[in-house]
């Protein structure tokens, strides 16, 4: 008998596969026999990804998910998912003083109305299997605390679980559940777009009890639970991945 950690035969779409977390839950998932659906837009980095996928019959799609066309020729090619992870993310340090109002309107288009549009099509064009998992890279910083000059990724992070709460009761008669991982500093390529020096990271480390920033399979091992059936029963949970950093 299969594990219920198992994601053998499952089909499982990531929003965002061609780096970071999204390309090590793509790996992680097809590990556990999933067989995955990787979009982002950048297709040298969706084919590495490919690359790196164990067995399975895996797929990707290079789709910008900000522009409507490609999006509605996604939804219309896809079918049978058991799973939806959304990674696509963008992040951008700003004093708040100095904020623009285009890159805030960037940063929520992308980081909120984008992927939200998107599993809303996924799931009004029974697109998700029931049952289903949906799975949003939200943040820390947001919902459980803030940096200084990151205001309005932390706004579009609180409003991807905000609206994952909701969408977790509203899908539970269709058995499709909607989770939210909420890492805070894990290294990927994130990490460079952000306006900090090496000493200021080296030294925000310190602030993590189980010591350093997490690594992207720690966030890709918790993907992989609230995809498999051993979370059957769990569905609108913020679930904190932070080496007890909101601890202290
Ligand atoms: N790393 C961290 O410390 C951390 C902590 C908390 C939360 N998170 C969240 O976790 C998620 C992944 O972060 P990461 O560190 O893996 O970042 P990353 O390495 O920069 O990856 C971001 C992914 O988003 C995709 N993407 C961005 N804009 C897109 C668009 N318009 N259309 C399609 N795909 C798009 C990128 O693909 P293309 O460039 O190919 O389009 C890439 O695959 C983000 O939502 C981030 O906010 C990260």
């Amino acid at each position: 008998m299969d594990s219920p950690f198992s994601l053998k035969n499952k089909k499982i779409l990531v929003i965002g596969a061609s780096s970071g977390l999204g390309k090590r839950i793509a790996i992680e998932s097809a590990a556990q026999g999933a067989n995955m659906i990787l979009v982002g837009r950048n297709e040298d980095r969706l084919k590495q990804t490919l690359a790196a996928l164990q067995g399975g019959a895996h797929s990707y799609e290079v789709v910008d998910i900000n522009q409507t066309e490609s999006v509605n020729a996604l939804v219309s090619k896809l079918s049978g998912l058991d799973g939806v992870v959304n990674s696509a993310g963008i992040v951008e340090s700003q004093l708040f003083s100095f904020l623009k109002e285009d890159s805030i309107r960037q940063i929520m288009e992308t980081n909120f109305f984008s992927p939200v549009l998107l599993i809303q099509k996924l799931v009004k064009k029974k697109k998700i299997n029931k049952p289903g998992s949906i799975v949003f890279l939200s943040s820390v910083s947001g919902p459980l605390l803030t940096y200084i000059g990151n205001s309005s990724y932390s706004a579009s992070k609180s409003a991807i679980t905000g609206i994952a709460k909701t969408m977790a009761l509203e899908l539970a008669p269709k058995q499709i559940r909607v989770n939210c991982l909420l890492p805070a500093m894990i290294k990927t390529e994130l990490l460079g777009n952000i306006a900090s020096s090496q000493e200021d990271l080296s030294s925000d480390e310190q602030n993590y009890p189980l010591g350093g920033y997490g690594r992207p399979e720690d966030v890709a091992y918790a993907a992989v639970y609230l995809l498999s059936d051993a979370s059957k029963w769990i569905t609108g949970i913020n679930l904190k991945i932070d080496g007890g950093l909101t601890l202290r």
